[in-house]
């Protein structure tokens, strides 16, 4: 990944999270989340393997964001091929969608957007290979534009789960930086703060990296919405005061049965929000949910490097050599979720068949499927 501009002074509303400039001799823009809150600036991927590190270090995070990102890592890993025919331009597309998938296994996004991606090149394998690959920047922007107009619509049906005057509680960042636009559980904020609504929110500081310390709280104190951090040790002491009458936040990956993977600590939240009878729920697209995988149990859960523990971005705050265990995810079991807020609409109390019915009923699964 190249050099980051120099951007001081800018807003997070001059930039985007990730974008596609110029042709396809072009590159894929994309803010480095790892320097916020202390500095927004863009990096430029050029090649599939800067933006599959960008991917590992978090330069680019959440899951959305990191789908978009499989389109157009995918875009830049082809289209230097020298493949004159189908076989040769399809074995290409296969080698850099195999290289992306390696770059983290929880989102699910990732995987369905290099599908997405390997499906419109089996659909235009026949073009000459200059129009084959534009096809493919086509369906990457494809990709990121969809993105962007699900996240309005996440708001949409999940801003009147907000009322007037309360506070909700989020976890880890779900926000304009882990999508293409707008957010998915900060969706519901951002579309309720345009709908006139009064609340505040807490933002849990979301060890180890602190997504929702460095990137939450920035993103809504950018929009003006009152924002408290709390240490995640700090949730269940909050909701026993009373302080909190929501609970919104993200997925990585959603079971068919509707358990849910998201950022470690979401699943000691839920029942804590269980206990405290706080509603619990979960913003995703359905690009979020694998109805191939029965439930929780398999969904593989990524291990990153300690020193995210014992360092983090800053001093060590843990003696060197310690032992450190670091599963950047858990899973939250349906039972514990009031409702999936989807871009059709809230799926209640989720389980495997009222999830199987929300598909059937918006045409995304047959009746048989
Ligand atoms: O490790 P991260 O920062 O990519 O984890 C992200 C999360 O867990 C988010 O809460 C989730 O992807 C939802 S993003 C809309």
């Amino acid at each position: 990944v190249s050099a980051p501009a120099s951007t001081a002074g800018t807003t997070a509303t001059e930039l985007s999270t990730i974008r596609w400039v110029g042709g396809l001799d072009g590159c894929c823009r994309l803010i480095d989340q790892t320097l916020l809150p202390g500095k927004l600036a863009e990096i430029e991927c050029r090649s599939v393997e800067q933006m599959a590190d960008a991917i590992k270090r978090l330069a680019v995070r959440g899951a959305p964001a990191i789908g978009v990102a499989a389109g157009f890592g995918t875009v830049l890993g082809i289209r230097d091929s020298s493949a004159r025919d189908r076989a040769g331009l399809l074995a290409d597309l296969r080698r850099t969608t195999e290289f992306l998938a390696r770059a983290r296994p929880t989102a699910v996004n990732l995987f369905w957007g290099l599908q997405r991606m390997a499906s419109a090149g089996e659909r235009a394998a026949n073009l000459p290979p200059a129009e084959w690959k534009q096809a493919l920047l086509d369906e990457a922007i494809a990709i990121w534009e969809e993105d962007r107009r699900i996240c309005r619509e996440l708001g949409r049906h999940g801003a009147p789960l907000l009322a007037d005057g309360e506070t909700a509680l989020t976890h880890c960042n779900a926000g304009g930086l882990a999508t293409a636009d707008y957010g998915t559980a900060l969706a519901v904020f951002f579309a309720a703060r345009e709908a006139g609504k009064r609340f505040a929110v807490f933002a849990d500081e979301t060890r180890p990296l602190n997504q929702g310390s460095r990137l939450t709280a920035w993103e809504l104190q950018q929009r003006n919405i009152p924002v408290t951090v709390i240490c995640d040790s700090m949730a269940g002491q909050v909701m026993k005061e009373g302080r909190i009458h929501k609970i919104f936040v993200g997925a990585d990956r959603i079971a068919a049965n509707g358990d849910t993977a998201n950022k470690i600590g979401t699943y000691s939240l839920s029942i804590l929000a269980r206990h405290h009878g706080v509603p619990f729920y979960v913003v995703a697209p359905t690009s979020t949910f694998d109805l191939a995988t029965a439930d929780g149990k398999g969904i593989p859960i990524e291990q990153r490097d300690p020193s995210e523990i014992n360092r983090g971005y800053s001093e060590p705050n843990a003696p060197a050599g310690v032992a450190v265990y670091n599963p950047a995810f858990d899973v939250t079991p349906h039972e514990h979720i009031t409702g999936i807020v989807t871009e059709f609409g809230v799926i209640e109390r989720p389980d495997a068949a009222a999830i199987r019915n929300h598909f059937i009923r918006h045409g995304l699964l047959a009746e048989k499927g």
